[in-house]
This record gives C-alpha cells, structure tokens and sequence, in this order.
C-alpha cells in the first residue's frame, strides 16, 4: 500500500532540522514504505522546487556525512508542497485534489502530522475533519500531534475532545521524542528481557530514583515561546514523566500500544499530586542569571529555567521510594540519566560501621548523549588492608553497536507509517501527566514557596538544590558523562 506524510506548519524549524532528514534516513536505510511521498502545507508560498532546494541545504546541514547528493535526487522526487492557510477552508479542499492526484487513487496510508504552533492544532484537526480527510475510505488514516499537547489538564482534555471528534483514539499519535530514544526502549529491555534486575527493583532494595535531564544549552532565539512555556511544560509534562514511568511500570503482558500504555497510566494513577504545602517542600525552582537579557523574555519574568520535584508513587512496588526529577537549562553539561541508587547494606563490616548511602550500589542508565550504563560496586582495593571504592562495569553503546544509533524521530515515523502506537501518548496518559504538573504550576503562581532561585550558568543549578538533597541524606549524581 502506498504511503502519504502530509506535514502542517512545513516550512517551520521541525520540519527541516528532524522530520525531513530523519525521512531521508529511512529513505537511505531502506526503509520506508513503498510508495512513499511527502506532502508539505504551509503559508509560504513555495513550489515543489523551491522546498526540496531548502530542504536539500538543511538535510546536508543535518545528516552531515550522511548526506549524498545522488540519494538525496531520487528522494526529493517523493517530495511536494501545497501552499495553504489553516484558516482557509478552500485550502484544505485544494489539498484534498491534490493529494487524489499524487495518490492516483491507490489504496493509501495516509498520515497527518501536525508539526505548527500548538493553537493551529484544533482548526487544523476541525478542518481535516470537516473535508473528509480523516475518512478511511481506501486506507488508513492517522494523525500525529507534536507536543506540547495542551498548557494544562483543562486545555489538554479540551485538544482530546477536539481530536476525538473528527479521529479515533486508535488513530491517533501524540509525539514524546524521548519515547523514540534507544536508550529509552532499551530501558525497557534492560528491565523486562532480563531476569537479574527485576527481584531487586522495588522498594526492598532501592532508595530512591534520580532523573536529570540537564542542557547546557540556554533558551537562546525561543525566548518568548519559553517564557511562556516553563521548565515544567517544557520538560516534565512530557519528558521527565515519560521517564519516570519507563522505570516504575510492572511488565505488560506483551509489547503492543495497549498493553504498554496500560501499564504506563498506572503509574501515574498511582501519584498523588502534590498539595500546596507539599509543593513547597518538594519542589525547587530556578532561573539561570542571564535569562533575563534574552529576546523576548518579559521584564522581571519569574519563569523557570530549572526544576526539581519529588514525587511518589504510591504502590506496593515502590511505596516509601523517593523519585527525584530535575531538568534545567544552562547547566553543567549535557547528560539525561536515570540513576536507581540501592540501600546500604545492614551494617558495614569492612570498616568502622559508618554506612554512606552515596556509597551503595548505584545503576546509572545513560540516556544521552553518552549512551550506556554503569552498575556501580563496592570492590577491595589492592594491597590497602580491607580498604573499599566504589568502582563500576561500564556498558557503552558507541563501543558495542558503534555508529548506529539513530534518531528518535526515525523510529517514530516509521513506527506511524506501520501503525505502531506503542511509543506515543494516549489521550489518558497526557491528561494524567497534566494532573501531576498542573498543581505545582498553580501553586507556584500563587506563592512564593519556594522562591525562585538565580543559579550560574554551567553548574548543576541552585545551591538549594544540593542542600535540599543533604537535608534528606542523599546527594545528586551529578556527573558529566565521558564520550567514548
Ligand atoms: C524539547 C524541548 O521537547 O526537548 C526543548 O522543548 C529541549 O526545550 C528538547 O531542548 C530536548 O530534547 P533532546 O532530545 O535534545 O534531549
């Protein structure tokens, strides 16, 4: 069956930086569908010519030397553009004849992503809607939805109506790029096709959980997007969550949209969010010094640029086991980890009994950009009487798999393509996710508490944050990882 990828919103950043060269990826691999071709909807008004040229600069940009001029020809020719306006209702009509004319009235698989500014989402599905596009009539027709999806629960809820109205859930891709992340999936391999880690991945064994998703990289041109935006929509909602239950779900019963899904939305019913007093005891708040100066930044803005909150999850798996999140711009480098810190041992033996948590066993998964995993054991140190460090076994996929690992979005479009959803959103899961954020959100509107603290550039956020960590007898891992 033939295969259409009509992208909205073009000839914006998204289009060029990931989707297209993460096309031409597959295309290079082999391994997009038959039959493909490329539809791009904009307002700008170009042909088919002046995008594939633009294209072509960026994708080389992009893809580095990946990129060959003679593939990229026979590419470009699956490659079209339809100006148009989401506003238009006659544009959409015009898409309609000219995706019949491209398609030569094939059966087709016909997949809409919506790569604009978030307030085109809902015209643009109501549209979609209101011309047939969405009717299956000789193929299956999909929508994938870029995040953010919503600002809050409310607004979120309000999207999934909106959505539902015109798609079935079953057509639906809400887009998380972490979730396309090896690593990510790997997480789920590490736990669920081995049998060693599962016995002791539950409360009996593990202290608390760290996930940092740290950049170096400050707001620079995104300011006023930003701004209005926040570390926590910008990060947690999606990200960080997404995360947390990659590492907290049970097993599904097999690898398939529902069964992962089901598992995943547990996890999240199962934390309670934060009250306003909790609020300000669990979480901190940041802003890089700095912030302040970038374009379209408001005066004396109070945004966050850094977040740390702790949650629970309220199950027998994990009952009493903090989850530590934290993500901020303008920090020390960049490295997005998941750290399982395990419990001290009863008593320490080998010296005079004082037990470090810092010091137990510590499984450190690397989610990027040095991709790996270390487990981290106490080991006798050579000819030292009974003197311990703490030393690691090192997995490192540069040096196992090396020069494979692609990009998130190859595996999310191709996994649209087929009709796999396992690695996207349902609409429950993003309305949950919001019903964690949305408290923490208000309540930071309304209070003080906690303030919001200035941190330096290129450290690992406030000082608070180290204090808060002591005060509870833990520390951050905070390590820049090591590019083999
Ligand atoms: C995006 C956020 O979703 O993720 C950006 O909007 C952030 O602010 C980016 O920089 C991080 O993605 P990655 O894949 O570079 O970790």
């Amino acid at each position: 069956m033939a295969t259409t990828l009509v992208i909205f919103g073009a000839s914006g950043d998204l289009t060029s930086r990931k989707l297209v060269p993460a096309l031409y990826q597959l295309f290079r691999k082999k391994r997009l569908p038959e039959k493909t071709q490329v539809v791009g909807f904009s307002r700008t008004k170009f042909s088919d010519e002046d995008w594939q040229h633009e294209l072509a600069e960026s994708t080389a940009k992009f893809v580095g030397d990946d990129f060959d001029a003679e593939l990229w020809r026979q590419f470009a020719s699956m490659i079209h553009y339809q100006p148009g306006d989401i506003k238009e209702p006659e544009d959409f009509e015009a898409l309609h004849r000219r995706l019949h004319e491209l398609e030569e009235s094939s059966d087709v698989t016909r997949v809409y992503y919506l790569s604009t500014a978030p307030r085109f989402y809902k015209p643009a599905i109501e549209r979609i809607g209101a011309c047939g596009l969405a009717d299956e009539v000789n193929g299956p027709r999909r929508i994938v939805i870029e995040k953010p999806f919503g600002r809050d629960a409310e607004s979120a809820h309000d999207l999934n109506e909106a959505v539902h109205g015109v798609f079935k859930e079953r057509q639906v891709y809400r887009i998380d790029h972490y979730l396309g992340k090896e690593t990510v999936q790997n997480m789920l391999v590490l736990r669920f096709a081995n049998t060693i880690f599962e016995p002791v991945w539950n409360r009996n064994y593990i202290d608390h959980v760290q996930i940092t998703v740290a950049e170096e990289v400050t707001v620079g041109r995104r300011g006023e997007f930003y701004d209005q935006t926040g570390v926590l929509r910008d990060m947690f909602q999606n990200h960080l969550l997404q995360l947390l239950m990659t590492t907290a779900m049970e097993a599904p019963v097999r690898f398939e949209a529902e069964a992962v899904r089901d598992e995943k939305v547990k996890v999240l019913r199962a934390i309670s969010p934060l009250l306003p007093e909790a609020v300000a005891s669990d979480t901190l708040r940041g802003q890089y010094r700095g912030y302040l100066d970038t374009p379209g930044v408001a005066e004396g803005s109070q945004t966050a640029t850094f977040a740390a909150v702790k949650l629970a999850v309220d199950n027998w798996r994990w009952q009493g086991v903090p989850f530590y999140l934290r993500s901020g711009k303008a920090m020390s480098c960049r490295t997005t980890q998941i750290v399982i810190q395990f419990r001290n041992p009863p008593t320490m033996v080998f010296s005079n009994g004082s037990v470090d948590t810092c010091q137990a066993n510590r499984l450190v998964i690397q989610i990027q950009p040095a991709e790996g995993i270390q487990l981290h054991f106490q080991t006798k140190v050579p000819d030292q009487g009974m003197r311990l460090r703490l030393t690691d076994l090192d997995f490192d996929f540069n040096r196992e798999f090396s020069g494979v690992m692609p990009e998130a979005y190859e595996r999310l479009l191709l996994d649209a393509f087929q009709g796999d959803a396992s690695l996207f959103a349902r609409s429950d899961e993003v309305e949950l996710a919001w019903g964690i954020i949305d408290p923490i959100l208000s309540a930071w509107e309304s209070t003080s508490d906690p303030p919001l603290d200035m941190y330096e550039p290129e450290l690992w956020g406030p000082e608070r944050a180290v204090e808060w960590m002591h005060a509870q007898g833990r520390q951050w891992f905070d390590t820049c990882p090591v590019l083999s």
